[in-house]
């Protein structure tokens, strides 16, 4: 399970609740949203139409990898609602009677959260759907030729789903969702401008070049830049009187083990196994979570996505195979020209 293990690597981890600096650089409106426009647009729409109408939203639900921005979109639809947000997550739901408990204190309107819900239990996710369709759950006392229900009313809240996992819904849960958007990595120019924006937060100087080549390492994620961005602040008020240029986040990030595409050392071993010790693919891909000692799940929700978008990786019906872009941006020879020995 994605949340139980402790083996992500470690500047793609969610922040903790008490990261509160991280926590500070998350806009608080859609205006303030930098990225993901068409996402952003359709929601001005919805929010628009709906406080017009003086209706709760439709349920929503976000998929993409982490750090792109599920939980803060959410966070921002509950404010420019004007409702309160109550926030679970699939794992966090274990039996009926937690989404029974949390359902029925909600009030008309208010934003119910669940992160990861493609971990929602069976058996909660089917007390979802009444709630979800007629906003009622049907309570079973007994058990049996006993057995009676009873259909508790809810007030109209609207659900906002996070995933990394769109394809591990059920599709009744799916079909639920009036809104689903997919979040995409971000450009370069993006997230140049949320480099400049945080850095201003935290009250740190930096130049064009030095917020290019954090965009640059970032991943096109702004959780990664937003974290880099705390590592190289440190680095320059340490090392380099407090301003960030191109050579001070260079050599910053150097030190993070963070190469100029953005890879770490779990990305560069992941590419590694596939050249040298699956001779450059086909692979499964819990073959190469067993060679690497990590979750497949980890590789395929955290690790994989952006390798595939940068082009490093591509996926077959066979699996995995690395790109001549891996093997160039590791030096390694193509095949054949190749006498490096397997990593295990
Ligand atoms: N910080 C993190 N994500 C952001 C975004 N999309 N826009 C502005 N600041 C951010």
């Amino acid at each position: 399970m994605i949340d139980e293990i402790n083996t992500i690597p470690d500047i793609l981890k969610k922040e903790s609740p008490v990261d509160e600096s991280i926590l500070s650089l998350r806009p608080r409106s859609l205006t303030e949203y930098i990225g993901q426009d068409k996402v952003v647009e359709t929601l001005k729409i919805a929010i628009e139409a709906a406080l017009k109408r003086l209706e709760p939203l439709e349920h929503i639900l976000f998929n993409s990898p982490p750090g792109l921005g599920k939980t803060t979109l959410a966070h921002i639809i509950a404010h420019e609602m004007g409702t309160k947000i109550i926030t679970s997550s699939g794992p966090a739901l274990e039996k009926g009677g937690d989404l029974m408990g949390l359902l029925t204190h909600m009030e008309r309107g208010d934003i119910f959260f669940i992160d990861e819900i493609h971990r929602i239990p069976k058996v909660v996710e089917e007390f979802l759907y009444p709630a979800m369709e007629d906003f009622a759950v049907d309570f079973i006392f007994d058990k049996g030729v006993h057995a009676r229900t009873h259909r508790y009313r809810l007030e109209r809240f609207t659900l906002i789903g996070a995933t990394t996992r769109a394809g591990l819904l059920s599709s009744p849960l799916r079909e639920r969702f009036g809104i689903t958007r997919d979040l995409d990595f971000y450009s370069e120019q993006d997230l140049v401008r949320i480099v400049k924006r945080s850095a201003s937060i935290l009250n740190i100087d930096i130049d064009d070049e030095g917020s290019y080549e954090m965009a640059k390492r970032a991943r096109g994620t702004p959780r990664v830049a937003n974290r880099l961005l705390k590592r190289v602040r440190d680095f320059a008020q340490v090392r380099a009187g407090g301003y960030i240029t191109r050579q001070v986040a260079v050599d910053a990030l150097e030190l993070e083990g963070i190469d100029e595409c953005g890879l770490g050392e779990v990305d560069r071993k992941f590419l590694r196994a596939i050249i040298i010790n699956y001779k450059g693919g086909p692979v499964g891909i819990d073959a190469i979570a067993a060679t690497l000692q990590l979750e497949s799940d980890v590789l395929i929700e955290v690790v994989e996505p952006y390798l595939l978008k940068a082009g490093f990786i591509v996926r077959t019906s066979q699996g995995r195979k690395s790109t001549e872009r891996a093997l160039e941006h590791l030096k390694i020879p193509p095949v054949g020209k190749s006498d490096t020995q397997p990593l295990f």
